[in-house]
């Protein structure tokens, strides 16, 4: 089969488009034929060696954490799927290998696709969708009438945060920019902010939440925003330790862990006409280095995919 691997962390020019041995499926496993794997920031940042600390990974190492496409095979102990189904998952990143023709991966980790999506759309979804879940219903525990700002609004992970908030009946505060002002306001949030033209730590006060998907500077500014006892959870990196305290509030980092029964309420929300999801850039899969070296540069419209195999016909 065909799959995107590298021989060794680096920068893209190590992704190279190699024939690989079809993954084995275990006996929890599904095997699914990739239609389209998506790209995510979480990618470049292993294939660099930035995330290289405490991973057993073995090389040549097959990228990609979250794919769409339809069930080849079905393990032993699996139940709920059969050959055929449409799905959709963010597989762990102990084995993962998306960028390839087929990927082997735990059935807990997978979902039904939803069946309004395109296989771009919901590759496009479990990774940044679970990771909002996680950050907002899981962890903040939004409830309504709170006041919540959300860092990166118009990202993938941004742009559903925006959406599980509004359903919640949260007031929104989104720091976006570019088109990207239009697409939070048109997602329900109550005011918008340019990060670039703005200093958002100035215009959003009192904020019960902050998800915080950047880090860094955007993090440090972020703490004066909250009310006393608020709650900042990030998604980009953990807050330094008693930083949250110094300031009389609390923080958090999450990690997301891929769950199938998350993606299938946010598949179900896709369906009800609940939540929507942007494909930005698409790519052949022999071209991933390109999204890569987009991706790195920030200059991705939203979230990438990867094509890698035509749908198959039914
Ligand atoms: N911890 C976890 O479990 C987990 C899971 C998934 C993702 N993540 C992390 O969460 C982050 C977001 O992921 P994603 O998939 O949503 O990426 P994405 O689609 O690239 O979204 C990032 C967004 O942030 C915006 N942005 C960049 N700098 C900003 C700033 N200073 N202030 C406000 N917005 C800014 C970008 O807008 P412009 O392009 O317009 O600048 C873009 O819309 C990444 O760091 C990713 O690694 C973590």
């Amino acid at each position: 089969m065909k799959s995107i691997r590298i021989p060794a962390y680096g920068s893209a020019d190590a992704m190279q488009i190699e024939d690989a041995p079809v993954p084995e499926c275990g006996a929890s496993d599904l095997l699914v034929r990739v239609v389209a794997a998506g790209i995510n920031p979480i990618d470049w940042k292993i294939r660099s060696g930035a995330m290289a600390h405490g991973a057993e990974r073995r090389f040549p190492l097959t990228l990609g954490w979250a794919a769409a496409g339809t069930v080849a095979a079905a393990g032993g102990d699996v139940s709920g799927f059969k050959s055929g189904d449409e799905v959709c998952f963010y597989a762990e990143f102990a084995r993962g290998g998306c960028y390839a023709e087929y990927v082997a991966v735990d059935a807990s980790q997978v979902a039904l696709k939803p069946r309004t999506m395109s296989f771009a759309q919901a590759a496009a979804l479990p990774m940044s969708g679970q990771a909002a879940w996680m950050a907002l219903i899981e962890t903040a525990r939004i409830q309504p009438g709170m006041r919540v700002l959300i860092h990166g609004a118009a990202g993938a992970l941004g742009s559903v945060a925006v959406q599980l908030a509004r359903e919640v009946g949260v007031e929104v505060v989104g720091a976006a920019r570019g088109a990207g002002l239009d697409l939070v306001a048109g997602l329900g949030a109550r005011q918008v902010i340019d990060y670039h033209r703005e200093r958002f730590e100035t215009l959003a006060r009192d904020m019960d939440v902050v998800l915080d998907t950047i880090g860094g500077a955007t993090q440090e500014a972020s703490w004066s925003t909250l009310r006393p006892g608020g709650l900042l959870v990030s998604t980009a990196i953990a807050p330094p330790p008693g930083r949250a305290e110094a300031a009389g509030v609390r923080g958090a980092f999450v990690f997301t862990p891929p769950e199938g029964r998350v993606l299938a309420e946010l598949a179900r929300r896709a369906d009800a006409g609940r939540l929507q999801v942007f494909v930005g850039e698409e790519f052949a899969l022999a071209d991933a280095k390109h999204a890569h070296r987009l991706g790195e540069a920030g200059r991705s419209r939203a979230k990438m995919v990867l094509h890698v195999a035509a749908p198959a016909s039914p």
